[in-house]
């Protein structure tokens, strides 16, 4: 499984901004858009499908030209609450893209996801879904989460695209912290897999808040 966290300074400063304890909600948001865009930009790289053709100029002269294939758009997946501020910008790196909302939150007791529309429990796990019913081994994945602690959250999810038809070598992940716990959960169950952060942090805490991480990310968005 590949893990990339580009080395570049803008990625490190709105991670700089993300950590701070006195960046307000608005900031946090739209830091958190910002860090999205590079790193969606990243991890579109030799991912995005291309077709050439020949175009004119205003010059009149005939160039070759690579384009971003409209009839293969990329599907991208914001598992919610925060990861629909990371994808925020994601129009505007991606020419043709889908989006599926996925929701899930963790049993604060336990950690724990569970796969289905929870019901029952005060603590639904998966409360929203709108992944197609059959997806195609074709089909490109950019799934975003602002953090993957102990992994449950991201492995379900990307078991929710297999389950349906979708190879985890067609995920691309995009979080702006990850710890080890999910990493080697991930790397374990899809070495095809690729991860694109802004920074592997050291360790989960008892709470599972990823340590020194940015705190409860999509409490800091939304309040
Ligand atoms: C946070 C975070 C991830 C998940 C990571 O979401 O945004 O989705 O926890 O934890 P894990 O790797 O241990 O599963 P949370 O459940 O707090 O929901 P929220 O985004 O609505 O706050």
């Amino acid at each position: 499984m590949l893990v990339y966290a580009p080395p570049h300074p803008l990625i490190k400063h709105w991670l700089a901004i993300l950590r701070s304890e006195y960046t307000p909600s608005p900031m946090f948001r739209s830091a958190c858009a910002e860090l999205g865009r590079l790193l969606i930009y990243e991890a579109a790289r030799d991912f995005l499908p291309t077709i050439e053709q020949q175009l004119q100029t205003p010059l009149g002269a005939v160039a070759d030209a690579t384009l971003c294939d409209p009839t293969k758009p990329i599907k991208v997946v914001p598992i919610l609450r925060a990861g629909l501020v990371l994808l925020e910008q994601a129009g505007q790196v991606l020419p043709f893209q889908e989006t599926y909302h996925v929701g899930y939150v963790r049993d604060p007791a336990t950690l724990q996801v569970r796969a289905g529309m929870g019901g029952g429990g005060r603590w639904a796990t998966a409360y929203l879904n709108k992944l197609p019913a059959k997806l195609s081994p074709e089909d490109l994945f950019l799934i975003t989460d602002p953090m993957l602690a102990t992994g449950g959250t991201i492995v379900q999810v990307i078991e929710d695209i297999v389950a349906r038809g979708g190879r985890p070598e067609n995920i691309r992940v995009v979080a702006v912290v990850v710890a080890p716990p999910a990493l080697k959960k991930l790397a374990d169950r899809f070495p095809g897999l690729k991860v694109y952060t802004a920074m592997i942090d050291e360790q989960v805490d008892e709470r599972g808040y990823i340590v020194p991480g940015l705190g409860d990310a999509g409490d800091r968005a939304f309040g």
